[in-house]
């Protein structure tokens, strides 16, 4: 995650929810510009035992099950919502339409509460799903509730982190506080690669010796003018064992991985196959968790298995950081317009009083 200063923490007084927290990426970056989070929900025993170890706040269980009126009032909601393929495009009468869906219990919390801003994320597939009704319904319910809705598929790999991830992020504001919402999403064309963020020798990034291994090439990184190596900025795949179908295909550490995700299969489950110092193997957690941002100090689980699957499942802190500046951003930029307003409004008070004593 990025390191933010002092002078840029300006959440500070802003309280936020985590929703679907998993292990508390939205956490992560949410606080690391002051905010303080005052309520969190997530389903799995074992996500929620390591959002404990790492953030000491113990996560309620189902949303489904929790009354919006015993959530504590919030500015920001944020949440990565489960991105289990999921059709509200029926009757297209918005947040009526949602019902069934965990994003009918984002909504039915944002409808209690109207926080200022509602920051979530998914899968990119949601902006395809049902020839894009499915993305239609999330924004216009938000829209209907009063807010100013925006949306952009981002990708990881362009925000300092060495991992192909397109997700869709969506930001959306409370226009009783936000009038004029001049909100933009972060542009970035930072390079990174996969040797930056490798452990020497982790006992736990499994090594794959087998029979099948095939390489395509010996792939060799291009120079530029001044010989300094081109980082290629996205997956280089060089082999694969077995098919070469998912999990199967083997990478180069110059280029990124692949999306980490939480259910894949395949040997290189989850993370992918990499050749790194001769052998072939798969990432370790702790690479997995500076893949996605997470700090030096992040406790995650003993088991292997499980905590690729925390990792696959959550968001990548970086991109979120990028975000919220962005989001900051609009919030001065309409408290400015308000100070202004207010400002216009008590010399045009002056004037009127002068103006009286005149007549
Ligand atoms: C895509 S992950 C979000 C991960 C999170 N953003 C992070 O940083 O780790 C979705 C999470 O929603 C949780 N979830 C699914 N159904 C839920 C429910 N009914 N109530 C609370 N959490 C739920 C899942 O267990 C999963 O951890």
């Amino acid at each position: 995650m990025i390191e933010i200063e002092e002078a840029d923490k300006k959440l500070k007084g802003f309280k936020f929810i985590d929703l679907f927290a998993g292990i508390g990426g939205f956490h992560y970056a949410l606080k690391s510009f002051g905010a303080e989070c005052v309520f969190a929900s997530e389903i799995d025993k074992k996500a929620s035992a390591t959002y404990y170890l790492n953030h000491n706040m113990i996560p309620q269980g189902d949303i489904t099950k929790i009354d919006e009126k015993d959530i504590p009032s919030h500015d920001i909601l944020c949440g990565g919502f489960p991105c289990q393929a999921f059709s509200i495009s029926g009757k297209q009468k918005g947040f009526e339409d949602t019902r069934g869906t965990l994003f009918f219990d984002i909504a039915r919390i944002v409808n209690h509460h109207r926080p200022r801003i509602v920051f979530l994320e998914n899968v990119k597939n949601l902006t395809r799903h049902d020839s894009g009704k499915t993305l239609n319904v999330v924004l216009n319910t938000l829209n209907d509730m009063n807010y100013d809705v925006h949306y952009k598929v981002l990708n990881t790999s362009k925000f300092g982190l060495p991992q192909n991830r397109e997700r869709v992020y969506i930001v959306a504001f409370n226009k009783t506080y936000y009038s004029n919402s001049d909100f933009v999403f972060p542009v970035s064309n930072r390079t990174s690669c996969l040797n930056d963020i490798l452990e020497k020798d982790p006992v736990d990034g499994k090594i794959i010796d087998r029979d099948d291994v095939q390489f395509y090439k010996n792939y060799t990184p291009q120079r530029n003018i001044f010989g300094e190596i081109d980082l290629p900025n996205k997956p280089i795949q060089i082999g694969k064992v077995n098919k070469g179908g998912q999990g199967e295909r083997i990478y180069h550490p110059i280029g990124h991985s692949i999306t980490l995700s939480a259910y894949g299969g395949g040997v290189g489950a989850k993370t992918g196959l990499y050749k790194i110092d001769g052998k072939i193997r798969k990432l370790s957690p702790r690479e997995c968790a500076r893949l996605q941002g997470y700090p030096e100090t992040f406790i995650f689980p003993k088991s292997i298995p499980e905590a690729h699957k925390q990792f696959g499942n959550s968001v990548s802190i970086n991109v979120l950081q990028y975000i919220i500046k962005e989001i900051i951003n609009t919030v001065e930029s309409n408290e400015q317009r308000t100070n202004a307003r207010l400002s216009n409004g008590e010399e045009w008070f002056q004037k009127r009083k002068r103006d009286s004593f005149k007549v």
